[in-house]
């Protein structure tokens, strides 16, 4: 089932490379992706698409494509463009050091490491956290911190493999640590984002931005932390960081509805309106193949992530993928981008259809997209 799941993927994105041109996906309307100037937090995920389908068939067109892609994304740093926010790391994984994993690219890798540096400039020294969004010490956003920023960290711990310079790996782990103190809840569920004093650094509270509540559990956000936390284990070996994962991955596990794929909020009432969010179980999906590759052979919950990850991907293939619908856009239907601010509901997210592919490349071909360094290239 994988096998022509990822065949019908393949061929939707090659289709895809000339409808798109030189522009970036980004979620759709109706049934067509908006189309933008490489000007949005997610304009990573296209050319992640492309490399994963260049890693997967060796076919020059995808390799072509992805490398335009980055052109793109080198040009976006040269202009400073739309990078001050904290989604650098799903920008610049994606798209240059992929280039870098794949080919050994060197002029590939220096982007990634002045992508690295473009990170830290979201640093708060003083309340030592990462800043999500907005201009640095903003009124309203200055002491904000993000869930989601946990896929951004292994940009910087990449870099600090790469520079031998602690300053990347410290601000990795110093933002792990608070994110795991304070946006990790008690019983294993998560806020979406936390506010901190800027100046002090003391913690105010929980908010969410994309969630139901302030105090809900946004689907994607613990999505973003199982996966994002087993990455932070992979880069340094620190078991509470694995654990926070599988606790995570359990409670997302027990929040599913029959079909085990995720409603957008935990806490959502569910009527037969309530949206899923197809893309919060393609990263899921994802990071339990990660998190399952880094467990002892005996730990006693590989069986059941195991059963989790078959599970949900085969739904995901079955019954929100595009697979029966030649005309698609889209590889995943049913992703929710901003269910309360009815922006991007029951649409393609472009994020959906990468972790969906690199869920179905990693079961299928131990192909594990670009978020660490692998012991072998596959040259172009
Ligand atoms: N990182 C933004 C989102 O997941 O919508």
């Amino acid at each position: 089932m994988w096998k022509a799941a990822i065949e019908d993927a393949v061929l939707k994105t090659r289709r895809n490379i000339e409808k798109f041109g030189d522009k970036f996906p980004h979620v759709s309307d109706g049934g067509r992706y908006e189309l933008r100037d490489n000007d949005e937090w997610t304009c990573g995920f296209w050319p992640g698409m492309l490399w994963l389908c260049y890693e997967y068939t060796k076919d020059e067109v995808f390799l072509e494509a992805a490398r335009s892609t980055v052109r793109g994304m080198k040009k976006r740093m040269e202009e400073n463009k739309v990078l001050a926010h904290h989604d650098i790391g799903f920008l610049y994984s994606l798209s240059s050091k992929a280039e870098w994993i794949v080919l050994g690219d060197e002029d590939a890798k220096n982007l990634t490491l002045e992508a690295a540096d473009k990170l830290l400039e979201r640093w708060n020294d003083k309340g030592q956290f990462i800043q999500a969004w907005g201009p640095m010490g903003d009124e309203t956003e200055g002491g904000r911190i993000i869930i989601d920023c946990l896929l951004n960290l292994p940009l910087l711990y990449w870099a600090y493999e790469h520079t031998g310079d602690e300053k990347y790996r410290k601000t990795a782990v110093i933002q792990a640590d608070k994110s795991r103190r304070f946006l990790v809840r008690g019983d294993d569920s998560s806020y979406h984002t936390f506010f901190f004093e800027p100046v002090t650094g003391e913690p105010i509270g929980g908010a969410t931005h994309q969630g139901f509540t302030n105090g809900s559990t946004w689907s994607r956000g613990q999505a973003w932390g199982v996966y994002g936390f087993a990455l932070s284990y992979r880069y340094t070996g620190n078991a509470a960081y694995l654990e926070t994962s599988k606790r995570m991955a359990r409670y997302f596990a027990s929040q599913l509805p029959e079909d085990s794929v995720a409603y957008w909020d935990f806490y959502a009432e569910v009527t037969p309106e309530t949206p899923r969010d197809s893309s919060a179980s393609a990263i899921v999906a994802a990071g339990l193949h990660e998190l399952i590759g880094l467990l002892e052979p005996d730990d006693p919950d590989r069986a059941e992530f195991a059963d989790l990850l078959e599970r949900s991907l085969a739904s995901l293939v079955k019954n929100y993928s595009t697979a029966g619908e030649p005309e698609a856009e889209g590889l995943l239907n049913h992703g929710s981008y901003h269910v309360r601010g009815n922006l991007g509901l029951d649409d393609y997210m472009v994020w959906g259809d990468y972790y969906y592919l690199e869920a179905l490349m990693r079961v299928e071909r131990d192909i594990p997209g670009y978020w660490y360094d692998r012991k072998e290239r596959t040259l172009g």
